[in-house]
Formats: C-alpha cells, structure tokens, sequence
C-alpha cells in the first residue's frame, strides 16, 4: 500500500478512551460531536471501557452525528499479564483462539463487524520478539483475511521488537503506536524505521509524558506568536514530522483546540528545533 492510499484510510488525529470508566460513553459521544473520527480503545478491560465506547458511539449515530463508515476505529489485543481478572477470552485456550475470541468480543462492544485497525498492545516480551507474538501476529492476520480489519498495528516495541518481526515475518504493520518521549528523541530510531517501510507512527502521552517540553522557551514561544497553547504546538509538531496523534483529552475545550492545531504548520526550522530538544 502507498503512503497516500495509508494515509486516506485514517483520520489525522485519535481520540484515546483509555482511563474514562463510567464517562466513556459520554466522552466518546462528545469527541464525535467535536469532531474527531478516530478512535482508539483496546479489549482491556483494567485500563479501557470498550463496550463504554460502542455506547458512545450508538449514541452518536443514532443523534445523526456520524455513521459507521465515516469513522475508524481501531482496538487492540492484550496478553493475559496486561488484563486484570475481566478478560475477554478463555485463558486456557490457545494464543489464536485468544485472539480470534477478544476480536469477537471487541467486535460486540463496538457494534461493528469490522474495525479499521486491530493493534497486538505489546509484545510478550520487553526485549525480544517472541514465537508467542509470532502466533499472535499470524492470528491477527487470520482476523484481517476474514474481513473483520481492515489493518494492522503493533504498539509498544522497540527498534529490536521491529527488527526481529521483519525477519519473522514478510509483512509489515500498517501502524506502530507507541509512547512517545522528548527525552529519548521523541521515538526517533522506531519513527525512522517506520518512515523507511511506510508504517504510520501513532504517537501517545505526547503531553503527559513531554512536562518539560511544554515549559521550554521555543514552545511556548511559538504559542504565543501563533496564539494557541503549547499542546497545541507539541500536536502540530508531531503532524509536522509524520506522527499521527493521539489525544486523551476529558475537556471539551481541548478536544477543539488539538482538533484545531491542524490548521497550525510549523516551519521546518521550527519542527527540527523541536526535534532536538531534549534528545
Ligand atoms: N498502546 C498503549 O499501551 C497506550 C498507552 C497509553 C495510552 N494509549 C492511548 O493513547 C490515548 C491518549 O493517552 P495520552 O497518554 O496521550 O493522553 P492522556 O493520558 O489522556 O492525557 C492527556 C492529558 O493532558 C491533559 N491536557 C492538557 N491540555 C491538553 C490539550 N490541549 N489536549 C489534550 N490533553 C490536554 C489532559 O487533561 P484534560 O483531560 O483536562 O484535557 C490529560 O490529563 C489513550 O487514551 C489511549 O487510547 C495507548
């Protein structure tokens, strides 16, 4: 797939639902209304409340704000030690058949037969990929062959993880979604790798975990020659270097203004100043 036919199959900004528990389906309903059109959530029930999201978004379709095709949504299967006791699959069985369960279960949450992009959360190990997160990936691409997504992602690695998959496997993820820290080159060596083999980087926590970069003097600079907040620059920054993004926002303020920062491009010495700051 070309980068351009990738990059018309997914919106340029994700709405997160991690951590909203019983506000999920208001925020989801909400996010819609402001106008976001990605989604992202993951059959995790610790961290996400996916059948809170396909409340959410029943709701939208049925006020009119939006239909199923015009939105895409992506969701993610966790390994049992990321899941609490609420899991979505028999732990007994087998990594495929726990796979191809939490699709069916993620599947009935949302309200679709098909998402748009289904995401392994992590790989089972922190520094190797595994013979498990082979099986896992295969499973996923049995899903995908099924019809029921259309995509394909990883999140959590590391350039070794990336490496190691390509020698497994002849075929790449459509997308990577990982945390994504100034300090450490905002992810520089995994984007590379990404930007190489046309795999789209998601990036997340680009606020949470970035404190110091929304403090610094070139941000806030920017933010107020271009009056809007520093958020707001960090998000335009990472559209600037190939990211798309992800935002968790609750406040429907900052729902609008990170919607909003589409419209602010950086110059490229700015973006590249960006790029160097803390790493
Ligand atoms: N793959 C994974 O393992 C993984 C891990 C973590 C997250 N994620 C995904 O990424 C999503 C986003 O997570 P995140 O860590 O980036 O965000 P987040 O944890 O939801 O945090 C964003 C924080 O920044 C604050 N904020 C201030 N100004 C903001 C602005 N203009 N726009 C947005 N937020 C603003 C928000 O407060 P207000 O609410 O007051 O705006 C919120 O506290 C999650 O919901 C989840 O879908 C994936």
């Amino acid at each position: 797939m070309k980068s351009t036919e990738l990059a018309e199959t997914h919106p340029d900004f994700l709405y997160g639902t991690a951590w909203k528990e019983e506000r999920t389906p208001a925020l989801v309903e909400l996010a819609l209304r402001v106008g976001f059109r990605g989604i992202d959530t993951a059959n995790q029930r610790k961290h996400y409340f996916e059948a809170g999201v396909g409340q959410g978004l029943t709701a939208a379709y049925r006020a009119g704000v939006v239909t199923r095709a015009d939105l895409f949504l992506q969701t993610k299967f966790t390994y049992q030690p990321g899941q609490d006791h609420r899991l979505p699959y028999d732990p007994e069985a087998s990594l495929s058949v726990q796979v191809a369960q939490s699709m069916a279960s993620s599947l009935e949450h949302l309200g679709t037969d098909l998402v748009d992009s289904y995401v392994m959360h992590g790989p089972s190990s922190n520094n190797d990929w595994t013979e498990a997160d082979s099986e896992v990936w295969e499973a996923m691409k049995k899903e995908r062959d099924a019809g029921r997504t259309r995509l394909l992602g990883v999140s959590n690695v590391s350039l070794q993880h990336l490496e190691q998959m390509a020698g497994a496997h002849s075929e790449a993820p459509a997308f990577v979604q990982n945390r994504c820290y100034a300090r450490f080159g905002w992810d520089r060596e995994v984007r590379l790798f990404c930007n190489q083999r046309n795999i789209v980087y998601q990036g997340f926590s680009l606020l949470t975990a970035n404190a110091e970069v929304l403090r610094d003097s070139l941000v806030t600079g920017l933010a107020a020659r271009a009056n809007v907040t520093p958020a707001q620059v960090v998000f335009a920054f990472a559209r600037a270097v190939g990211m798309l993004p992800l935002t968790g926002t609750s406040d429907a303020e900052h729902m609008k203004q990170d919607l909003a920062d589409g419209s602010l491009v950086l110059a490229p010495d700015a973006a590249r100043g960006i790029e160097k700051l803390a790493g």
